[in-house]
């Protein structure tokens, strides 16, 4: 499925690192409720390393804030320009990666990737990167890019292993930046 077009998979089925079963799918609107509940599970560590703030949890479960995040971006009429994928077991959310579109037709997405606090070392973000990796193939995704703290080693190292190239943020020392050239066949 191309960048405009529908929802890019059904559900597909992998392993965490335990060989426990876990669903990985494109979010939508109605996982709202269990984003909420996702959310409630991230430590204050792992909200400082996804958002680069102490960004709080009631701030985080705003609803406005979650509607335009996963209902009126993903349901964009003209343009996918953002798409979220969930790893899920039963009816708990355990990670979710974003992909936006930078500019419009720009096929330049930027990343961002977190799973629960609970959940750490159990390869959902492995997952996650597999994930993105594919739908960017598939879909004609051009460069993805993702920005992270310097300090922050569990990412950088998935996007070392990744192959994505990592360079300097020239406005702030403590933040690296990641650049992954994607064709149909890296
Ligand atoms: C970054 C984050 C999503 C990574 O998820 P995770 O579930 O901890 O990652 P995984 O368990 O899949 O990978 C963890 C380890 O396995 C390694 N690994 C994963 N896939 C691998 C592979 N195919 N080959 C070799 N090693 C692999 C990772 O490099 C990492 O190594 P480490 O144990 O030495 O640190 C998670 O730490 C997180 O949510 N952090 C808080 C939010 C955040 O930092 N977001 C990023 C901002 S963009």
């Amino acid at each position: 499925m191309d960048l405009f077009g529908a929802k890019w998979a059904e559900i597909q089925y992998n392993q965490l690192n335990d060989g426990s079963a876990v669903a990985v799918r494109e979010a939508i609107a109605a996982d709202i409720p269990r984003i909420r509940e996702y959310i409630d599970q991230l430590s204050p560590d792992d909200r400082y390393l996804r958002y680069m703030s102490s960004i709080s949890i009631d701030a985080l479960k705003d609803g406005d804030r979650l509607e335009r995040i996963y209902k009126t971006s993903l349901e964009a009429e003209f343009g996918r320009r953002h798409v979220a994928f969930v790893v899920e077991r039963g009816a708990h959310i355990l990670g979710v990666v974003h992909a936006w579109e930078r500019e419009v037709y720009s096929a330049v997405y930027e990343l961002s990737y977190s799973r629960r606090s609970d959940h750490e070392g159990c390869g959902v973000g492995g997952i996650l990167m597999n994930t993105i990796l594919d739908w960017a193939r598939a879909s004609g995704v051009r460069t993805l890019v993702a920005d992270t703290l310097r300090e922050n080693h569990r990412m950088r190292k998935l996007f070392q292993i990744s192959g994505f190239q990592e360079g300097k943020n020239p406005d702030d020392p403590s933040v690296v930046h990641y650049t992954r050239i994607v064709t149909p066949s890296s």
